[in-house]
């Protein structure tokens, strides 16, 4: 796909599709309940459909129509041996929870995925879960697909997490429902915490202390209503974007806003944007509101530390806007980014680099120099739906032609969002 320099603005109101993490938790918990949730705002991309085939293929009846989700839930104990294995394709969180909440069913499973799963590192759940008492392995050494042999008792568990992660938290809080004691899970630094607002939601009882999470064997629970916010990690293209051009005047309606998620629009403040949060209120456990962004002059930050795991989804974002800033901006211990969809350190510094950013790679993170310009160049995305949208985003503030070699990736996450930029810029012409 091609972009050409866009000297315009970006206006209006939008929303963007629901979030990631919490359509796969709304499935995941939705078919562990005792009859029907629904599900509205429920985030069809392709990652999210990969988890509604699994269960569909452990017999949980699930209907939908565009963003609406009907789950007959079948109750902790009421899931069948799936007949093949179970395809996660491009999705981490699906196979690395799924991997949790099947540990100690009485059948075997095995879950794979597309390539760049097949390279992500898994040991991070299968060591846990098999301390806990469970028999997983690996086919493939450390890698995907991963073999789950059926039965074991979970035996308790207390688990200090070697480095932040969301999806190993939730598988561990997933198995936790099938285990006599439960489990207890000290993080090094907190992150997202959406599994355990929706365990929450669904009557189960948890507790969290600081970094501490506790969950005790699940007795069942009954089917909720769910309303998927806007994902945050989406919204972050349009914030950025909207940074970035001058005039610029954005509102992005009813996103997710849950702390453990807001990093970007902390960042975005702390290099000079000016954000408003509006309309605030709460739905299903998590935070949402209007986040309303003015067109500003940026300047470079530095960020490390417990802020990474709340910006972990939207460095490649932030990379962009530090090149359109004053000053350097200094990102450290990400090492993470090394294992997402795609080596997001390289890829993004690699990619802004043929654009002729000022940007140098560092083994847990990168610097940036802002130069405030790019120039169009042919760009990799990698198959990585966020590299693609940054990149789109970066061809758009770009000298000149810029070539992505595939975009097709983004229905991993955000299936709308060319719909979205093209509405935002159409409105002022
Ligand atoms: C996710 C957790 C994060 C994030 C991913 C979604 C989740 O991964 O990068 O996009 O839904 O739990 P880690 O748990 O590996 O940090």
């Amino acid at each position: 796909m091609k972009f050409n320099l866009y000297r315009g603005a970006f206006v209006g109101d939008i929303s963007v599709p629901g979030d990631k993490s919490i359509s796969h938790r709304s499935i995941m918990l939705g078919s562990l309940a005792e009859g029907v949730t629904r599900v509205q705002n429920f985030l069809m991309g392709e990652d999210c459909i990969a988890t509604i085939d699994c269960f569909k293929q452990m017999g949980v009846r699930i209907d939908s129509s565009e963003t609406d989700v009907t789950i007959h839930g079948v109750g902790l104990y009421g899931l069948k041996k799936p007949k093949d294995i179970l395809y996660c394709g491009n999705s981490g969180t699906t196979m690395r929870i799924l991997a949790g909440l099947l540990a100690f069913q009485d059948f075997e499973a095995v879950l794979d995925g597309d390539a760049s799963l097949r390279k992500r590192p898994m040991m991070r759940i299968v060591d846990p879960l098999n301390s806990m008492g469970g028999n997983l392995e690996c086919e493939n050494g450390k890698y995907p697909p991963i073999k789950i042999n059926a039965g074991r008792k979970p035996v308790v568990l207390k688990y200090q997490q070697p480095k932040a992660s969301a999806q190993v938290k939730s598988a561990l809080l997933m198995a936790a429902l099938y285990s006599e004691e439960g489990v207890q899970i000290e993080q090094p630094s907190i992150s997202r915490d959406h599994t355990e607002r929706m365990m929450r939601h669904f009557g189960i009882t948890i507790s969290e202390n600081g970094p501490s999470v506790s969950v005790k064997k699940g007795s069942s629970f009954s089917g909720r209503d769910i309303f998927v916010p806007g994902d945050i990690s989406s919204a972050s293209f349009f914030i950025v974007a909207a940074a970035i051009a001058e005039k610029s005047n954005v509102r992005i309606k009813g996103v997710g806003l849950n702390p453990t998620r807001t990093g970007i629009i902390d960042v975005m403040k702390l290099m000079g944007a000016t954000i408003q949060i509006e309309n605030e209120r709460v739905l299903n456990e998590e935070p949402v509101g209007d986040i309303h962004i003015l067109g500003s002059n940026l300047k470079g930050v530095t960020i490390s530390g417990d802020m990474i795991p709340r910006i972990i989804d939207e460095i490649p974002v932030l990379a962009l806007a530090a090149v359109f800033s004053d000053g350097e901006t200094i990102i450290s211990d990400a090492e993470e980014l090394r294992v997402k969809e795609t080596d997001r350190i390289e890829a993004v510094c690699s990619q802004l680099k043929k654009m002729n950013a000022e940007i140098e790679e560092k083994k847990d993170g990168m610097r940036i120099v802002g130069t405030k310009q790019l120039s169009g160049a042919s760009v990799k995305t990698f198959g990585d739906h966020r590299m693609a949208m940054m990149l789109s985003l970066a061809g758009m503030f770009a000298e000149g032609e810029t070539t992505l070699d595939d975009v097709t990736c983004i229905n991993v996450s955000n299936p709308t969002f060319y719909k979205d930029l093209e509405q935002l810029k159409d409105i002022r012409g």
